[in-house]
């Protein structure tokens, strides 16, 4: 080792002493070359300051995420406008529209999560989901995309945020597939920040002996990370204000919506969230609430049980709206709570996970229990700090039904029953016969690509001749 690389070592080691970290350096003795530098470089992705504080409150203190005193439900625009609104949604979907027409909108996918859930080896977003021709998530979104610039006559953006654990296997995803019809240079992937996970004292967890064990940051992160990368920027060069956030995980959602991003324009919204009545009281989606005045979300682990099962007088559920994790937010509204990128944070959730590892004595741990305490940001912390936010409620069934398990409630299962569902419901609202077995499930497999039709609506005007329907057969329609 030169002496220029011993001098850095023992700057390191001098930190790592006054911050407890020392361990991380345990097995450096043993290390070649290339696995010093990279240990090195590991270490120098943490300001060890900052965590300091964090892993006194958050992992050490166990701070739970604080609950507002007051807690209201909160407004939204309903699905169906009503007699006072018909004409407001009309003026939204024309305002939604020439934002679309002048590609004054990119959409932006959150793709960094592990998705351990589901326990598909790969990203996400390649998960194949659709019933007939088994596109996964991301070509989907491809399509939606396509089909809003045939239809519109844009020429859309899309933005992805991966981590630095799927990034290569994302993009090669992308590459090996020609990009499923887009134009390359209409893809942006960039990467977001991670955090170390620690034990329950406060060490960091290594996951080699030169490497320290970071997870991605939560999706909160995607806000620096835009930044950071220079994405947005890139999107004011483009004359892009309004970014369309999705997550990666909902074959049913509109990866473009014009009447969401006309609401959100036309009252002046700096972040817009959809929502949706829940299944029930407990379902594992966000609340939206107005907490000591300020519209916001709380995760489901959050909200109190008697808040939870609580009724409003005529019976119904009073916490009802539901977050699908979709949002509308201006490219300036990120940029102002993104200018000083040294000191902005969202609020940090805390997660007690298994995460393997590595101890300083070089044994492996495979934990049977969770053994690690993990800290993420969640992109809905932005709302309270959003002028004018607006809620917009959409149908389930018209969506949202997320992969997010293996098996049961939010499977593959559940969201290729739900896209089958939805494509027989567009061809019946069409005027078609869609056979029908007794238990009311359509008899065979529907598909309809984004690329002809993105809507109930549009499929109506675009079906020319009467499709040929066979009870419980394949039916593809692009
Ligand atoms: C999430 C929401 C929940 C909402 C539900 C709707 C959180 C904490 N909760 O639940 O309120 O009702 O979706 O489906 O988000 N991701 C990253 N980087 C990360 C972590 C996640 O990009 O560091 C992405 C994932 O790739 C995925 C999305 O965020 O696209 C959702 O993450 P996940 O952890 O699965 O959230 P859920 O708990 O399912």
């Amino acid at each position: 080792m030169s002496s220029a690389n011993s001098e850095a070592l023992a700057r390191v080691r001098a930190t790592l002493e006054r911050y407890g970290q020392t361990h991380l350096l345990a097995h450096w003795d043993h290390l070649n070359d290339p696995a010093r530098e990279a240990l090195l470089a590991d270490i120098a992705q943490i300001n060890f300051t900052a965590l300091a504080e964090l892993i006194d409150t958050y992992v050490r203190g166990n701070k739970s995420f604080p609950l507002p005193q007051d807690i209201q439900p909160a407004p939204f625009y309903p699905v169906q406008p009503g007699l006072e609104r018909v004409g407001k949604y009309a003026d939204a979907v024309k305002r939604g529209v020439s934002l679309i027409r002048r590609n004054k909108v990119a959409a932006f996918t959150v793709a960094g999560g592990q998705g351990t859930r589901l326990g598909f080896d790969g990203p996400k977003g390649a998960f194949p989901i659709s019933p007939v021709r088994n596109k996964p998530l991301f070509q989907l979104f491809v399509e939606f995309i396509l089909g809003t610039n045939r239809r519109y006559g844009s020429d859309l953006s899309w933005f992805i945020m991966t981590s630095p654990q799927n990034d290569a296997a994302t993009r090669k995803f992308f590459e090996d597939n020609g990009y499923f019809g887009l134009k390359r240079e209409r893809v942006r992937f960039f990467q977001q920040g991670v955090m170390p996970a620690f034990a329950p004292d406060g060490t960091i967890l290594m996951e080699d002996r030169h490497r320290i064990a970071f997870s991605p940051d939560g999706h909160g992160g995607s806000l620096l990370a835009l930044r950071r990368s220079g994405a947005l920027a890139e999107m004011a060069a483009a004359g892009i204000e309004y970014i369309s956030y999705i997550q990666v995980d909902n074959p049913l959602v509109k990866v473009i919506d014009p009447l969401f991003l006309g609401l959100h324009e036309m009252t002046g919204s700096q972040m817009s969230s959809k929502t949706i009545p829940k299944a029930d009281d407990l379902e594992r989606v966000g609340n939206f609430v107005v907490g000591d005045g300020r519209l916001q979300v709380i995760e489901y682990s959050d909200l109190p049980d008697e808040l939870a099962h609580a009724r409003d007088p005529r019976g119904g559920r009073l916490f009802d709206a539901g977050s699908i994790a979709i949002h509308v937010l201006s490219r300036s509204f990120v940029e102002q709570l993104t200018a000083d990128e040294a000191h902005f944070a969202l609020p940090w959730h805390r997660a007690v996970k298994k995460v393997p590892h590595l101890d300083a004595q070089g044994r492996w741990i495979e934990p049977t229990a969770p053994n690690a305490v993990k800290l993420e940001a969640f992109i809905f912390d932005a709302i309270p700090y959003a002028s004018n936010p607006l809620i917009l409620q959409t149908s389930r069934a018209e969506e949202f039904s997320p992969v997010k398990n293996a098996t049961g409630v939010d499977s593959e299962h559940t969201a290729r029953r739900d896209m089958n569902r939805r494509a027989a419901a567009w061809l019946h609202a069409a005027g078609f016969d869609v056979p029908r077995r007794p238990d009311g499930e359509p008899e065979g497999l529907f598909e309809i690509s984004p690329t002809l039709a993105l809507d109930g609506g549009h499929l109506r005007e675009v079906i020319i001749e009467a499709p040929v329907i066979k009870a419980g057969q394949s039916h593809y329609w692009e």
